[in-house]
């Protein structure tokens, strides 16, 4: 039945109503209905939409929930590329300073001119997103991506209740809203309880949570995950008399209905974005979600533009972080851990403790050096600092809290001398910092470890091949060093879909993936491994200099001293390597099984026109993948280092390119965007066969 203009109208109505409700309940934290009212408004708009299907728009706040899942997110091109914000690495005072200077002589202005005017804000702890509105209509969502590219989450986005799929008031033709989608702490404690007791997979931190939620092809997972979201910033617009001061720009987004955090500021002068710093650190600790800083944009668009970017970080923008975030607790005992290589690692076991958006149970002491450096003892109060991603770590104790005089810890005594994992013989070299069990692969700790970075993606890459599965073929005697996968009498389908968590599909493509690894490069090969000391970039050298993998089984440590970059302790351990008969013997089963192309010892470095140039890669850039890059580097016989300093000859940086941009200024160095990377490498005299078989070297 074609509905009639009256039951449109109370559609339209009830949408209205809805909407209001929305905005009340989730963007100004201040219900204007009970929950049954509004269920009860909800279902009525529901019966109507059903029985004039004519009648739903996407728009409606029925339409939030569910739907199919893609196939795949689709590309999404913006028209505003999504530009990153370059990072204050000075974390006191002197960081707020540090960047207004650098404003004040952008603009030209002497030390008589009024001090700058700036929109202070938090810096969110999410993933960025762009949101399109048409007259005032919700139309597309897509993620950053690199910047000019990211995809289409459309779908996922609408059923974000705190995001208004209608704009308030007099919406402009086109107005593209960016922000920051992000999960509340307690949202996510309250999600990752929920996992584990579905037996899910359990998300490491809240922005791990809020990149997985929202990148579902399935809207349905979305709407059930608990995501938010704050405004901050504008991308294309059309038809709309802008505000003239970022300030405004937000005071705006907020009247249209979206939610722009309250905790921003005008700031005047480097001593009002400094006391907003202070401020923001006071009251980290009792916000509900994540900052990782604060971030200072200049607060006239006038004088926005005339700064305008520099490498795709505006210059009138500037993201000021916060030290690593340090808590104390209790020290509860000291565990030990085999790495790959057999060091024995001392870990902290700790009193649970909530720092930088996770629990910690356990840290880092590094090795007996690091815990007779710091005199930590069992029982003691302990700090534990947290700073981003990487593991926590026992800073030191607190001796004034440390009752009586607990026992100094000794860690091979602790261990008798024995490895915990496989009983063998712990040593510890007279001037090494690290102990090591001598099990080699007899040490499942080893072998387990050796097997995942053997499958690793750089390594010959085995998709699907992860630790629960490394686990459990090891626990089951079905293998013991990498040559036993490619045996097709221990490892098959049959046995592995007879694994937990594995069915015959994951069987199936596992077996693929290990005979698809068969084909890999020689490079790949050696890196996989896992001799001590010898990285990605060694193992590339090696196979370079060597050509043929007999080249560098054959080599003594004079030979392998001449390979550029390998100095006498890359050397000694390559040596002490092949010297165990049981490395031999997987070498020579894993040349069965495998193939890489060899060459002649040809490609030597120094035939390439940027021989002996250091470069040091940073950020994301637009369309070429660090590798990528750095095996069009190494292809001109350049070098790719993992830090800047007065040696590195070029600092190539993309989007959200941090300290060592920021090195790479202040000392002066050359920095390239991938464009300039792109040119100054095609004037580079490549010769076609071997630079194309370097090219191509890394088929990740
Ligand atoms: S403005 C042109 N404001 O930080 C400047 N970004 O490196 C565009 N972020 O990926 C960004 N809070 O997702 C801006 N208040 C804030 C922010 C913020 C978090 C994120 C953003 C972006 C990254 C910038």
């Amino acid at each position: 039945m074609v509905a009639s203009t009256e039951i449109r109208a109370q559609a339209d109505a009830l949408r209205t109503e809805l909407e209001r409700h929305d905005h009340a309940y989730y963007v100004l934290d201040a219900p204007t209905v009970p929950d049954a009212e509004y269920d009860r408004l909800f279902r009525e708009l529901q019966a109507l939409e059903s029985e004039h299907p004519e009648l739903i728009t996407p728009a409606s706040p029925t339409q939030r929930v569910g739907g199919q899942p893609s196939p795949e997110l689709a590309a999404v091109h913006h028209a505003v590329p999504m530009l990153s914000i370059r990072t204050e690495t000075d974390t006191t005072d002197e960081g707020a300073v540090a960047f207004d200077a650098r404003v004040r002589r952008a603009l030209g202005l002497d030390d008589t001119a009024p001090p700058i005017a700036y929109a202070a804000e938090l810096k969110f702890d999410g993933l960025a997103i762009s949101l399109r509105y048409e007259s005032g209509v919700l139309v597309l969502a897509a993620t950053r991506g690199d910047g000019s590219t990211g995809e289409d989450v459309t779908r996922n986005v609408r059923t974000l209740r705190q995001i208004p799929l209608h704009l308030h008031g007099d919406a402009p033709p086109v107005l593209e809203v960016r922000g920051e989608i992000f999960m509340r702490r307690d949202d996510f404690e309250r999600l990752n309880g929920a996992q584990e007791a579905a037996g899910q997979k359990i998300f490491v931190n809240p922005r791990n949570a809020a990149a997985g939620s929202l990148r579902q092809l399935d809207p349905s997972i979305t709407a059930r995950r608990p995501l938010s979201f704050f405004a901050y910033g504008l991308g294309e617009v059309q038809g709309w008399a802008q505000p003239d001061t970022h300030s405004g720009v937000l005071d705006a987004l907020a009247a249209f209905g979206l939610p722009v955090c309250e905790h921003r500021d005008r700031a005047v002068g480097p001593q009002g974005l400094a006391g907003f710093h202070a401020r923001m650190a006071e009251l980290r600790q009792s916000l509900p979600f994540d900052i990782d800083g604060v971030v200072y944009k200049v607060d006239s668009i006038a004088r926005q533009l005339e700064l305008g970017f520099v490498s795709r970080e505006p210059r009138w923008a500037v993201a000021h972080k916060y030290p690593a975030q340090e808590v104390a607790t209790r020290l509860l005992g000291i565990d030990v851990q085999v790495g790959r290589t057999g060091a024995i690692t001392p870990v902290a076991r700790l009193e649970p403790v909530f720092v930088g958006g996770v629990t910690v149970t356990n840290a880092t002491l590094h090795n007996q050096g690091e815990i007779d450096r710091k005199d930590v003892r069992i029982g003691d109060w302990v700090i534990v600092r947290r700073a981003g991603d990487v593991i926590p770590e026992v800073v030191g104790p607190i001796v004034e809290r440390r009752e009586g005089e607990p026992a100094r810890f000794d860690l091979l005594a602790a261990i008798g001398h024995t490895c915990p994992e496989c009983g063998s013989h712990v040593v510890r070299g007279e001037d090494e910092a690290v102990a090591r069990c001598t099990g080699g692969l007899f040490c499942p700790a080893q072998c387990k470890q050796a097997l995942r970075h053997f499958a690793g993606r750089r390594a010959v890459d085995i998709d699907g091949l992860g630790e629960q599965i490394v686990n459990q073929l090891v626990a089951a005697g079905i293998v013991k060093t990498p040559a036993d996968l490619y045996d097709s009498a221990r490892v098959n389908a049959e046995v592995l879909a007879e694994l937990e968590r594995m069915g015959e599909r994951s069987a199936t493509n596992l077996v693929k993936a290990i005979d698809q690894s068969r084909e890999t490069t020689l490079a790949r090969f050696i890196f996989a491994l896992g001799i001590r000391n010898v990285g990605e970039t060694t193992a590339k050298d090696l196979a370079r200099y060597f050509g043929k993998l007999d080249g560098l089984l054959e080599a003594d440590e004079a030979a392998l001293l001449q390979v550029p970059d390998v100095g006498p302790v890359v050397a000694r351990c390559i040596v002490e390597f092949l010297a165990e008969a049981h490395n031999r013997e997987v070498i020579a089963a894993l040349r069965q099984a495998m193939h890489w192309p060899e060459t002649e010892a040809a490609a030597r470095p120094e035939a390439g026109r940027f021989a002996g140039k250091t470069f040091v890669l940073t950020g994301t850039l637009p369309s070429l993948r660090r590798d990528e890059a750095a095996s069009m580097i190494e292809a001109v016989g350049g070098k790719v280092a993992g830090s800047v300093s007065k040696k590195t000859d070029y600092v190539v940086a993309g989007a959200d390119a941090g300290s060592k941009l920021d090195k790479a200024r202040q000392l002066g160095l050359v920095v390239l965007g991938e464009d300039e990377l792109r040119d100054l490498l095609r004037a580079a005299d490549i010769s076609p066969p071997d630079s194309q078989a370097v090219l191509f070297e890394d088929k990740q």
